[in-house]
């Protein structure tokens, strides 16, 4: 049986016989034996193969070209060389996949850009093998997070047919066709109405968080947003936790806990990837992320911040205005320049807000939240909701929402209404948080963007 590269690394005693499965790395051979690294994927690194040329099955080594896939049983042994603490003696040799000199991962150092054009083969790089663990590892972590604290897991769906963020960005799910010669309605539509790809878990969120106090969804999301920024995708993931008796406060506080905690956890629990990322990546990512890990965060409100941006001096390319929405260049120059720490902007104008926000006294500003960090920008956007049913109802008319598609939301705050609250935290920019890598097409397995969905 085979076993894991990762655990056999970890090893402290060795082996008279062991198997491992994986990818050639490099092959060297010289007279008397051939050098084979090998990859499987569990750990960055590879472990280093020798193959004698007397084995019975030596004809084999030399079909191992790089790429290949073999099987190798053999004997665990110190290793000779410096880099690596064993090494395998092999006994047995096997090609379970042979691999033509046309592969495209031959040669070293290609570019994200090309590397996305082969985005079924560059899992099989030290790069993106390492941001994927890295992947796995939070989202595990995640659920760890919420779990211990009593938060239950809700699945919202996926198709629906609400709006949450009133952008207009959803994609539409349809089985109407487009060439029909004679026209046709929404209530011919699979659903007998339009529906859409949902933006956010979040209102189907708010009906089990009424129920069963703290919930939390994680999955994927869609906007058909025609941004093209290297934190934009059309799809990503999102954790969205919703708690009832919460207020803006609490939000926030959790939102904090949460980015600390998922930090601390990848840095403990991939500690060579991270490496990776520090040497290859960003240099400066194992302060960044133990920064941010040790030193508390800074809050400040929306118009305090628009007071900080005005008073900089800084020439932004984008107007800084009371009643403007911060733009990705002023949020990175309060994270990155002035405060020099993830920052909680709160209290958004509400004008610039969605519908669900609740209203702060002043009349003029809702209990929103954004958590920035640097190089990110945004990486959390919350609020408390509002659960006071005639300021709903106000929302909703002001943004021309129909109590026949929102009734059910609406009936939330008719029986036995809560003041609560939660937030969205955008998994792929927080993967490109903690990896470094700078551009959301290359943290995410087959990346969705405007006028790309190759795959
Ligand atoms: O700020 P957003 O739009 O908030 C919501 O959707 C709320 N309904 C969340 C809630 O309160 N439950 O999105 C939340 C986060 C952003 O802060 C950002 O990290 C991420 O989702 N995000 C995107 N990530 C990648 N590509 C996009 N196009 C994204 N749009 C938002
Ligand atoms: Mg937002």
């Amino acid at each position: 049986m085979r076993t894991r590269i990762v655990s056999i690394l970890q090893r402290e005693e060795p082996l008279d016989e062991v198997e491992v499965a994986g990818w050639v790395r490099t092959r060297r051979d010289s007279k008397a034996f051939s050098f084979i690294e090998l990859n499987d994927g569990s750990c960055l690194r590879s472990i280093q193969i020798i193959a004698d040329a007397d084995l019975p099955t030596y004809g084999e080594v030399s079909r191992l070209a790089t790429g290949a896939a073999a099987s190798i049983k053999g004997k665990l042994v110190p290793s000779q060389g410096k880099n690596q603490k064993w090494e395998i003696l092999a006994s047995e040799v096997r090609v379970l996949g042979e691999c033509p000199e046309d592969y495209p991962l031959q040669k070293k150092g290609h570019s994200r850009e090309f590397l996305r054009s082969i985005a079924h083969l560059r899992p099989r790089t030290n790069l993106f093998g390492a941001v994927f663990r890295v992947r796995s590892r939070l989202a595990h972590a995640i659920h760890t997070f919420f779990q211990e604290r009593g938060f239950v897991y809700v699945h919202t769906p996926i198709i629906t047919g609400s709006d949450c963020e009133g952008a207009g960005e959803m994609f539409r799910v349809t089985t109407l066709d487009p060439h029909a010669a004679k026209r046709q309605h929404d209530a011919d539509d699979f659903f007998g109405r339009p529906t859409y790809l949902t933006v956010s878990g979040q209102l189907e969120g708010e009906t089990f968080a009424c129920a069963l106090a703290d919930i939390y969804t994680f999955g994927p999301t869609f906007r058909a947003e025609n941004s093209h920024t290297s934190r934009h995708a059309s799809e990503f993931w999102m954790i969205e936790p919703e708690m009832a008796f919460c207020d803006l406060q609490g939000d926030m506080e959790l939102a904090e806990e949460m980015v600390k905690a998922l930090i601390g956890d990848a840095l403990t629990h991939c500690e060579d990837d991270l490496k990776f990322f520090n040497q290859f990546v960003d240099k400066g990512l194992l302060e960044r992320l133990e920064h941010v890990v040790t030193k508390p965060f800074e809050r400040v409100t929306y118009t305090e911040a628009v007071e900080i941006l005005l008073q900089s001096k800084q020439s932004f390319e984008y107007p800084v205005e009371y009643g403007l929405n911060l733009q990705s260049e002023h949020e990175r120059f309060l994270t990155e320049t002035h405060f020099r720490a993830p920052v909680t902007v709160c209290d958004y104008p509400k004008d610039i807000k969605p519908f669900y926000m609740r209203r702060n006294d002043d009349e003029k500003t809702v209990a929103a939240m954004d958590l920035l960090v640097p190089e990110i920008g945004e990486l959390v956007g919350g609020s408390q909701r509002e659960e006071r049913i005639g300021l709903l109802e106000e929302n909703m008319r002001a943004h021309e929402l129909s109590m026949e598609d929102y009734g059910w939301y609406h009936d939330l705050r008719k029986y036995g209404s809560v003041p609560h609250a939660g937030f969205g935290l955008g998994f792929e920019r927080l993967i490109m948080f903690v990896t470094g890598v700078a551009n959301i097409r290359d943290v995410i397995p087959f990346p969705r963007t405007p006028g790309s969905a190759a795959f």
